[in-house]
C-alpha cells in the first residue's frame, strides 16, 4: 500500500520520507535482473492497473524472483495481499520472460474481501484512514475481485500449475498453504497486509517454510505502525537476528532469512 505513503504522511503532519523526488529514476535502483529495460517496462506497463505498489516495488520483486531462481534457492514464490494481482503477475511474467517459463509457481493469498478492520496495535493513522480520511488512496478498503484476478491470470494465458489462489481470512487459509508446502519450501515471500494481526499471522506461519537465505519482502513496514510492530515483535520473539533493509525512498523493507552472519566480507 505504498502510493498513499506520501499523502498520508503528508496529510497528517508526520515526518516526511527522506526522498521527496516526484520523478522516479529507475536509474537509481538496482534492477539486475539479466531482463532489458524494455522488457521490464512491458511487464511493468502490464501490470500498472493491477497494483498499489510503486514501479519500484515491483521492480525488487522481479529482480528477487529472478535471483532466487538462479542461485537456487528452494521454493515457491508467496505473495500475502495481493489486492489486485499486479505484483503476483509481474513475478511470473518476469519468470516467462527470462526462463520461458514459469519456474518457481506464485502463491497468492486474499479475502477478497478488503482489510479487516484495524486493532489499536495498528496505531492511529491506520485507525483515521479506515475511518475515511484518505478517500482518493482508500480503494474500498483495498477489496478486489477474486473473479477478476482470475481473468487476468487467464488472458495472460498461465497454467494452473503455475499459480494458486488462496482466497478468505489469513486465519483461515494459512493452515492449508502450511501443509501444501509441507515438503516444498518459500523461495521468496512478499508480505503486503498492511495490519499487525495480518502481518504477523502470515510471519508465525510462513517463517519455518522460508528457506534459508531467502528474501522476505515487507511492503508496509514503513507505511503503517502495526506492521512495522508486527516484523519487531515476530523478529525478537523468534530470537532472530535478520537486518531490515529499506526499498528505495522507504517503499517498503525485507530482510535476508539468514540465521547468522557466516563470513567478514559477505554482509
Ligand atoms: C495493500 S493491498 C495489497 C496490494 C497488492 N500487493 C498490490 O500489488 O497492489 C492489501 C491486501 O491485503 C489483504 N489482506 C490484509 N489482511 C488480510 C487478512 N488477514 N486476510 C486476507 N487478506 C488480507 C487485503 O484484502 C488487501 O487486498
Amino acid at each position: 500500500m505504498i502510493k498513499r505513503i506520501k499523502s498520508i504522511f503528508n496529510g497528517f503532519g508526520a515526518p516526511r520520507l527522506p526522498v521527496q523526488s516526484e520523478a522516479f529514476d529507475a536509474g537509481q535502483v538496482d534492477s539486475g535482473n539479466g531482463l532489458t529495460e524494455a522488457e521490464l517496462n512491458d511487464i511493468l506497463s502490464a501490470v500498472k492497473p493491477f497494483t498499489m505498489v510503486h514501479e519500484s516495488g515491483v521492480r525488487f520483486g522481479m529482480q528477487q524472483v529472478l535471483q532466487a531462481v538462479e542461485r537456487n534457492v528452494p521454493g515457491v514464490i508467496v505473495e500475502c495481499g495481493v489486492w489486485r494481482g499486479g505484483c503476483s503477475l509481474a513475478m511470473l511474467l518476469a519468470q516467462r520472460k527470462k526462463f520461458g517459463r514459469v519456474v518457481r509457481p506464485v502463491y497468492m493469498l486474499d479475502s477478497f474481501q478488503g482489510l479487516p478492520p484495524v486493532t489499536t496495535r495498528d496505531g492511529p493513522l491506520a485507525r483515521h484512514w479506515q475511518e475515511g480520511a484518505d478517500p482518493p488512496n482508500f480503494f474500498e478498503n483495498c477489496t478486489a475481485s477474486k473473479d477478476d484476478l482470475q481473468n487476468v491470470l487467464d488472458a495472460h494465458g498461465f497454467a494452473q500449475s503455475e499459480y494458486k489462489i488462496f482466497s478468505g481470512w489469513f486465519s483461515d487459509t494459512l493452515p492449508n498453504v502450511v501443509s501444501l508446502l509441507k515438503t516444498q519450501a518459500i523461495a521468496l515471500l512478499r508480505l503486503d497486509s498492511d495490519w499487525y494481526d495480518s502481518t504477523l499471522d502470515c510471519l508465525n506461519h510462513l517463517m519455518p517454510l522460508v528457506s534459508k537465505e531467502a528474501v522476505v519482502i515487507v511492503d508496509d513496514y514503513y507505511a503503517w505502525d502495526g506492521c512495522a510492530r508486527a516484523v519487531h515483535d515476530f523478529l525478537s520473539r523468534s530470537d532472530s537476528s535478520y537486518r531490515i533493509r529499506s526499498l528505495y525512498n522507504c517503499y517498503g523493507a525485507y530482510f535476508v532469512k539468514r540465521p547468522f552472519r557466516e563470513n567478514f566480507d559477505v554482509l
